[in-house]
């Protein structure tokens, strides 16, 4: 599908196709700031969207120096844009950069012109539940120099796409190939980072289970090709008899923020939550015995993501209740609050 919007047109939010899908569609503006060593964060604009001018040298371009956040706006049924966990999401990119040798941003001063990108853009963010403002901040190294070292000058653009469900299934079950031959991840590597290279260490193994009618993979870890990892570009969780189980936050799993969201919304209904190193070894004999109740995934764009079933090799593992009690509770939640439905007793929304 062409973008309906390029740069010159004069668009508005009623041109956006439907249905939505994600991440086409874009709005009417940009923010952009700059840094550079000895001045750091300067020259915030808001600027109409247009095709980015970069020397054809900029490292990023080259050495992969970059990385991203996703996170959401939602207009409620009183009309209200609130943004979900801004904080948490602008933490964890000023978290991340130096990971990549890139400078942290600046928290306050990202979210005051994000804040005022909102503002001018507010009247995309859609109308129907379901459908969301997805914000996406983009840190790249600009220098031109092709030597091998951290840039000495980037840039943070923030854009804005109104998108609707992640997965053209929507709340349907997805099919998940356990990949056993690629890694996502390695011990000491980047995939605690939200760095383009992660996702581009992803393709091969995603395009191959799509052709062999999986939606997604699930990936173990680097070293023992054996314990859980991530479920294609969400966290993953299972439900074992009464244990819900997510692997634990290293240096080769990203701390969803999702994924937080959700251990805290379970722990304060009782439920018993694990962050532990788990086998997928476990999870096949679980199905066995009839313990294995369900599986989701997190994340900011899908929210909550069941898993239907499971290709470990010739086996198939089948959660025939999907989506389970626990995702579906969770999406439910997760969605009100979102919406400005539920009470935000955690202060995870911030209203434009
Ligand atoms: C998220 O869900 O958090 C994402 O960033 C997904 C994105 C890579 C499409």
């Amino acid at each position: 599908m062409q973008n309906p919007i390029s740069s010159g047109a004069s668009p508005s939010p009623a041109r956006a196709p439907a249905p939505l899908g994600f991440g086409r569609v874009f709005t009417e503006h940009l923010l952009m700031l700059q840094w550079s060593q000895g001045r750091g964060w300067h020259d915030a604009e808001i600027r109409a969207r247009a095709d980015l001018a970069m020397d054809p040298a900029a490292a990023a371009l080259h050495y992969g120096q970059s990385m991203f956040e996703g996170l959401k706006a939602f207009r409620g049924a009183d009309g209200v844009v609130r943004v979900f966990r801004m904080d948490a999401h602008l933490r964890r990119m000023q978290n991340g950069a130096p990971r990549v040798a890139m400078p942290g941003i600046d928290i306050e001063l990202t979210r005051t012109h994000l804040l005022e990108l909102l503002r001018r853009d507010a009247a995309w963010v859609p109308r129907e539940r379901g459908q969301s403002l997805y914000i996406r901040p983009l840190l790249y190294a600009t220098e031109p120099f092709l030597g091998v070292r951290p840039a000495q000058t980037y840039t943070l653009l923030v854009l804005l796409s109104p998108v609707g469900a992640y997965y053209d299934k929507g709340m349907e079950a997805l099919r998940i190939w356990v990949e056993q031959e690629h890694v996502r991840a390695a011990p000491g590597g980047l995939g605690a980072v939200k760095t383009g290279a992660n996702y581009a260490a992803s393709l091969v193994a995603a395009a191959r289970a799509k052709a062999n009618g999986f939606d997604q993979v699930l990936w173990l870890d680097a070293v023992h090709r054996k314990n859980l990892e991530e479920v294609g570009t969400m966290n993953f969780f299972v439900r074992i008899g009464d244990e819900v189980i997510t692997p634990p936050l290293g240096d080769t799993i990203l701390a969803g923020i999702t994924r937080d969201t959700s251990i805290a919304l379970l722990r304060s209904w009782g439920y018993k939550v694990s962050e532990r190193t788990i086998g997928i070894e476990e999870v096949v004999q679980a199905s066995r015995t009839g313990a294995l109740q369900e599986a989701f995934g997190t994340g900011t764009a899908a929210v909550i993501a069941p898993v239907g079933e499971l290709g470990v090799g010739d086996l198939r593992l089948r959660l025939p209740g999907a989506p389970g009690e626990v995702g579906s509770r969770l999406y439910s939640t997760i969605t009100g609050l979102q919406y400005g439905e539920l009470e935000d007793t955690h202060g995870w929304l911030s209203a434009i």
